[in-house]
């Protein structure tokens, strides 16, 4: 059977792309990010799954406002980067993987939560900038990324977003679904987005140190608890883009302590700010 080996969560801060794109790693300004990661991409080289699936949220690049699924799994063979206003990423395609993601799709929605079956979907900054964050920068035609990804899409752009609560819910019927997929695949899950941020208006630019450190310390420790936080909170606190933060929750919902298991172990944990207007938060979960 397939098995849930750990989990990775990051800030996907669009910046961060154009950095890596345009070879600023090393300016002073990015270099204590970039050193953050430094550990996660030794780390993914020596424990890299077979397959990643990967919660992000489309930024009205995808999906416009005409049709927003609230969440959508991406089933294609292949997913093409996005062009975002100024191209698309000088980044490989991502290939999907059908079988798993139909899998997952049937078990989950069987399970009770409604999910959008795409069959077709441009992937954004989202879900770019994580791969290149753990997996180094790859060139757009030679290789490609180390795995087969499942893109998985979640709506907080446009409200009514879903809860903590829901998203950690969801997290747990998809560790039921891989843990019932009939071949002994190694599959991680990223949760990607936040931390605190707000890109428009009075309070454009808002930091909150405290609220994203505790946000890290109950993820590891207390998930449950922390699912119970209403949408508000997040607002008020993490500034309107840092609602991004329950997409971490599917994730940390799919580990295996969740489910009774051991508490995972944390690999890493990195906190920085800023990158462009933005906090960046980092963790890497292994189930032991
Ligand atoms: C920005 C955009 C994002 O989607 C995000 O998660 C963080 C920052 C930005 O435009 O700066
Ligand atoms: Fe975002």
């Amino acid at each position: 059977m397939a098995r849930i080996t750990a989990s990775v969560y990051t800030s996907h801060v669009p910046a961060i792309g154009v950095a890596l794109d345009l070879g600023k790693t090393h300016e002073p300004y990015w270099q204590p990010l970039f050193k953050g990661y430094e550990f996660s991409k030794q780390w993914m080289k020596e424990n890299k799954p077979d397959v990643i699936f990967l919660v992000y949220n489309d930024h009205a690049t995808a999906f416009s406002l005409e049709l927003i699924p609230t969440f959508a799994i991406g089933c294609a063979a292949e997913f093409q980067p996005a062009d975002e206003g100024y191209g698309a990423r000088p980044v490989p395609k991502v290939i999907g993987h059908p079988e798993l993601a139909s899998h997952i799709a049937q078990s989950v929605i069987q399970d009770d939560f409604d999910l959008t079956i795409v069959n077709r979907m441009d992937v954004d900054h989202g879900l770019t900038v994580p791969l290149s964050l753990m997996c180094g920068q790859q060139d757009k035609d030679k290789g490609g990324w180390p795995c087969p990804v499942i893109p998985f899409a979640v709506n907080v752009v446009q409200y009514p977003v879903p809860s903590g609560r829901r998203c950690f819910q969801l997290g747990q019927a998809i560790r039921r679904a891989v843990e019932s997929y009939d071949d002994p695949l190694n599959v991680q899950i990223w949760g990607t987005g936040g931390m605190s941020h707000q890109l428009q208006g009075p309070r454009a630019g808002l930091i909150n140190r405290e609220w994203d450190n505790r946000f890290l310390d109950r993820l590891i420790a207390e998930p449950a608890a922390l699912a119970q936080v209403p949408h508000l909170e997040y607002v008020e606190e993490a500034g309107s883009e840092g609602i991004e933060l329950v997409m971490w929750l599917i994730a940390r919902g799919a580990m295996a302590d969740v489910a009774g298991g051991k508490a995972p172990t944390v690999a890493h944990r990195f906190y920085h700010v800023p990158a462009s207007n933005t906090a960046v938060g980092h963790l890497i979960l292994e189930n032991t």
